[in-house]
């Protein structure tokens, strides 16, 4: 689709049963009935940047911090690995504690393990990013949460959006698998910059794309901004789907935040992959980078057992492989 093409179906309600049902059936057709999970590991909230839509910004003095020693981490995995999660994801803060011999550490441990592995902590340089994927990483996750760079740069105080940019093709250099996406319902965000987004998802040749609707916590700048709009969020998505038809799509929890009902909605509108929480219940409500986040009271074996009965109910199944972008 070309960006006319995509603006316009995106400032069109009237067919929005029509994109999901065709979003659905180029993921059918694409990369089949089965749901990928990812066990998520949540290991650290400290943050040293300032994005001014999270909860997690280091000038937030009201969230309590925490770090998850090596050791824990190790035994999440263990467990996730267990349970029968075949990739673990690895999610933080920008927090340097964990310095570039410590994360190899980690990562090596952890490829012990029969998992693939995800890295979702933030901007490294080229060489960490390097030391990550000869230590065994196999993909990362780095959404460029906009490509209008004048908002990005109102968003993310003291950052460069070209660094952003430059990191995503470098892990594509390096040869990881790449995931990124986008906010859908920042303040001043058009529909033409989520166009943008998209085309831009495609040059990015992404193998994963998340899309979340942004929600407003209240101990940020954007307290008292509107929340993004969940069947907006659900049309990026879609439109992503029919634009990448073979990569990996999450089922954002954000959607499910929104909608008590949204992984199973966007499951069914081009999604094909969960990414369940794997930590104890004790760090969840603190990693709340927005409020109202799902599953923060359950435990691992709850969250499993939730996303398996929902997931089957809708008559698909849970992947038993490791869920790598199959290129077609
Ligand atoms: N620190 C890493 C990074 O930023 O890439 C990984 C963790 S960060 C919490 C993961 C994602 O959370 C971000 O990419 C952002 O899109 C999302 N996020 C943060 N605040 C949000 C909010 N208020 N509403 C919705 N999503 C949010
Ligand atoms: Fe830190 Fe990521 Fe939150 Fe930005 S989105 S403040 S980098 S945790
Ligand atoms: Fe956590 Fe449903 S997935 S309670």
């Amino acid at each position: 689709m070309n960006k006319q093409e995509i603006i316009e179906i995106l400032s069109d309600d009237t067919k929005n049963d029509w994109l999901f049902r065709q979003a659905d059936k180029v993921r059918h057709e694409n990369v089949g009935d089965e749901v990928h999970l990812r066990g998520l590991i949540e290991f650290s909230n400290i943050c040293k940047r300032q994005c001014k839509y999270c909860g997690l910004r280091s000038s937030n003095k009201e969230v309590e911090r925490y770090r998850i020693s090596k050791d824990e981490i190790l035994m999440y995995a263990q467990k996730a690995v267990n349970m029968g999660y075949r990739t673990i994801v690895l999610q933080s803060g920008e927090d340097d504690y964990y310095d570039t011999d410590k994360m190899c550490e980690i990562i090596r441990e952890i490829k012990k393990l029969d998992a693939a592995l995800t890295l979702s902590i933030g901007e490294k340089s080229y060489d960490e990013y390097k030391a990550f994927k000869v230590s065994g990483a196999d993909r990362y996750l780095l959404r460029i949460e906009t490509t209008d760079e004048k908002l990005y740069t109102q968003m993310h105080p003291n950052a460069s959006f070209e660094k952003r940019k430059q990191c995503l093709y470098d892990l594509k250099s390096l040869g990881y698998e790449v995931g990124s996406g986008c906010l859908v319902g920042l303040p001043n965000q058009t529909v033409e910059s989520l166009a943008n987004d998209i085309l831009f998802f495609k040059d990015l040749d992404a193998d994963m794309i998340g899309i979340g609707p942004f929600i407003a916590h209240e101990q940020t700048p954007l307290k008292d901004e509107n929340n993004g709009d969940f069947w907006l969020a659900l049309k990026v998505m879609a439109l992503t789907r029919l634009n990448l038809p073979d990569i990996n799509i999450p089922a954002t929890t954000a959607m499910e935040t929104l909608n008590p009902n949204g992984r199973i909605i966007a499951l069914q509108s081009g999604a094909n992959v969960v990414m369940p929480n794997v930590t104890s219940t004790e760090y969840r409500a603190k990693y709340e980078i927005y409020p109202g986040k799902i599953c923060i009271n359950e435990n691992p074996e709850q969250c499993r057992g939730c996303i398996e009965g929902k997931i089957r109910s809708i008559g698909r199944t849970i992947s038993k492989d490791y869920g790598f972008h199959n290129k077609k």
